[in-house]
């Protein structure tokens, strides 16, 4: 039997239990979609947590979360293996990236055929299956913060999953890039084309010495005070400032906040209008997406704990 790991309770991972199902039937206008890897992003934790904040009813879909309790993975890549009414484009057989997409937890999940791209031949089905939901992002935050060539761009949580892609795209359009990580992060910062800078107290005399031309925008992932008051210190224009995560006082700063939740933006057509062009990269290998650890779906739980740590260098990946 097929099957599908979701939240039994709201807790910490322990309450994720593989249940069985049966193949699910491709819905008109959709697919059904073989899963061959999942992403794994902070917000399937936070969903059974308890600790994800409210969420606007307009997007419960998109943040997976329209059941009584949440269905888990809006991000995978797999094979088509049946194609509803009114679908042209896709057949079955199909190597697709699916996004966006719910309960992607699973053996298959269906998807709209909106979600559907194809996989390019050389990307491997890890980097495929989560390349999208941080890759979205991070264009939806250096969009929102305007970061262009000639910019100078403090990236806060530089060595995550959105902010790995954050600093190559950054670096891509012809920015100057000063990441925050841990410092076994940095080589790999560099090699990317950042500047990594080690946050912690003295952060942003840090970036001050890495930048002395200053910093004109400031994309932030971390979260955390620092984060939020670095960027408030160094960066002169607070609508050049994005953050997707920190303390509710941000709402009081002038910041732009990107997400589900009240007053801020949930980006739902630059998001979208992204994907086709990550997927091109990626397939190119302009854009490389950073899979830390691969766990078996049934270890869904081992990902969150791994997740949890809150340090993993890229994406953490389920393969069923
Ligand atoms: N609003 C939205 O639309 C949206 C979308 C996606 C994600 N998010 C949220 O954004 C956050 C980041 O997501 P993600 O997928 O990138 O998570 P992630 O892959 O778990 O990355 C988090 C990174 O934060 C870094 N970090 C930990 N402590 C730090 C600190 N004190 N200062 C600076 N960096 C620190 C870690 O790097 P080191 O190993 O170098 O310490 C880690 O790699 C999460 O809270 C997630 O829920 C929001």
């Amino acid at each position: 039997m097929p099957r599908i790991v979701r939240p039994t309770a709201y807790g910490t991972p322990d309450v994720l239990t593989v249940l069985e199902v049966s193949t699910p039937r491709a819905p008109s206008g959709g697919v059904v979609v073989e899963v061959r890897a999942a992403g794994v992003n902070p917000i399937d934790w936070k969903l059974y947590s308890g600790t994800f904040h409210t969420v606007d009813d307009e997007h419960k879909d998109a943040a997976g979360i329209a059941g009584s309790m949440p269905s888990l993975g809006l991000e995978c890549a797999g094979v088509v293996t049946e194609v509803g009414a009114d679908v042209a484009g896709v057949q079955a057989g199909d190597e697709v990236i699916v996004y966006p997409v719910t309960a992607a937890y699973a053996d298959y999940v269906t998807a709209p055929a909106s979600s559907i791209f194809a996989k390019p031949v050389g990307l491997g089905w890890a980097e495929a299956g989560s390349l999208m939901l941080t890759g979205t992002t991070a264009v939806h935050a250096l969009r929102a913060a305007d970061v262009d060539a000639g910019d100078t761009v403090l990236v806060h949580g530089g060595a995550g999953g959105v902010g790995l892609m954050a600093v190559q795209l950054a670096v891509a359009a012809g920015a100057t890039v000063i990441a925050t990580a841990a410092e076994r992060n940095h080589p790999l910062l560099r090699e990317l084309g950042g500047v990594p800078v080690a946050y912690g107290p003295g952060l942003a005399d840090r970036v001050r010495a890495a930048a002395p031309q200053g910093v004109s925008a400031a994309v932030d992932f971390a979260g955390t005070d620092e984060a939020l008051d670095v960027s408030l210190e160094l960066v002169a224009d607070r609508a050049r400032i994005a953050s997707i995560t920190g303390p509710p006082r941000r709402a009081e700063t002038g910041i732009k906040l990107l997400g589900y939740g009240p007053g801020q933006d949930a980006g739902a057509e630059v998001r979208a209008a992204a994907r086709a062009g990550l997927v091109e990269r990626a397939g190119d290998g302009a854009l490389r997406v950073l899979v830390a650890t691969a766990f078996p779906l049934a270890d869904a739980a081992k990902a969150h704990e791994a997740g949890l740590a809150g340090h993993a260098p890229g994406k953490l990946v389920l393969i069923p």
